[in-house]
């Protein structure tokens, strides 16, 4: 992986070289996944839809009785003066809180917080229609009901994702009852004529902020904007289907298992939406 440098990390309030950051054996996040996490695009040394990134921590936090250890206004002002000294102009800023260190116990400890962040480079995303399409697998959803929580408990995502790439493809989707929820690490749209169809967050998909985003321009491109629950018979007959993360954009699939989706290449209204999903970055990173 590419990396700045010399790598800096914001923890708990002291900015240190990344390698030297240490976390104690028993903080909470290495033994339970007591924490959450996210991860926000840096376009033009710019976080881009910072504020819905911080809005989603702290719905997170409060959903596991976890109380923030920073007002967001500071934590916003910390990753600013933080990002002023990371010479990084297009990568991710990766977040992270648990619950802190304290002797092993399942009970909610009286602990101090672990906050930290980071930043780091992304290669540069290949854009539709250039880029190859994904290969998408079916792989059953076996997580637990709060997937709206970012969670660092991301053990069966990363079990679906390298089953999707064990099987030569490049994303697992999720499939709860023979319905499509998300993906290992990002929501999954279907187009099928002028109506744009994905899960709604909850229990079962995580409220992607890529997706917000595009479900509000959506509209604005003559879209019908369907959040509802769809099988993966009705995905599989779509015109066009495309997965959505912070990291990736927007990506096109061209398969889904054994089958062709669409026709095989980017459709017009993924493109679409790309390109407003560009035009919004470039208004808000300028
Ligand atoms: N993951 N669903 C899941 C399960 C995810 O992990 C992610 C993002 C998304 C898309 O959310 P957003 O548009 O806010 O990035 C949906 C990040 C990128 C990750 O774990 O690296």
């Amino acid at each position: 992986m590419t990396t700045t440098m010399t790598e800096s990390i914001w923890l708990n309030g002291d900015i240190m070289p990344l390698a030297e950051a240490r976390i104690g054996v028993e903080d909470r996040g290495f033994q339970f996944a007591d924490g959450i996490y996210e991860v926000i695009r840096l376009y033009n040394g710019k976080p881009f839809t910072l504020d819905a990134h911080l809005r989603r921590l702290q719905k997170s936090a409060r959903d596991i009785q976890l109380p923030l250890p920073i007002e967001l206004a500071d934590l916003q002002n910390e990753i600013a003066k933080f990002l002023t000294r990371a010479p990084l102009r297009d990568g991710m800023i990766y977040l992270q809180l648990t619950r802190g260190s304290a002797p092993r116990s399942h009970a909610f400890p009286q602990c101090k917080p672990t906050l930290l962040f980071y930043v780091r480079v992304l290669p540069p995303i290949p854009e539709p229609p250039a880029a190859e399409g994904v290969k998408l697998l079916t792989v059953p959803d076996e997580r637990w009901k709060r997937c709206w929580i970012k969670s660092v408990a991301l053990l069966p995502n990363v079990l679906a994702k390298n089953q999707a790439l064990a099987a030569g493809a490049d994303e697992a989707v999720f499939i709860d009852n023979d319905l499509v929820t998300e993906c290992s690490s990002s929501n999954v749209f279907a187009v099928i004529g002028q109506h744009l169809i994905t899960h709604p967050v909850g229990s079962k998909v995580l409220p992607g902020i890529t997706r917000q985003v595009l479900l509000e321009l959506a509209p604005k491109l003559g879209l019908n904007v369907d959040e509802r629950p769809f099988s993966e018979e009705e995905a599989r007959r779509a015109d066009e289907i495309f997965i959505t993360s912070a990291t990736r954009e927007i990506s096109w699939a061209a398969r889904w298992n054994d089958r062709r989706v669409g026709q095989g290449r980017c459709g017009p209204i993924t493109l679409k939406l790309h390109s407003a999903l560009r035009q919004k970055i470039a208004r808000e990173t300028a």
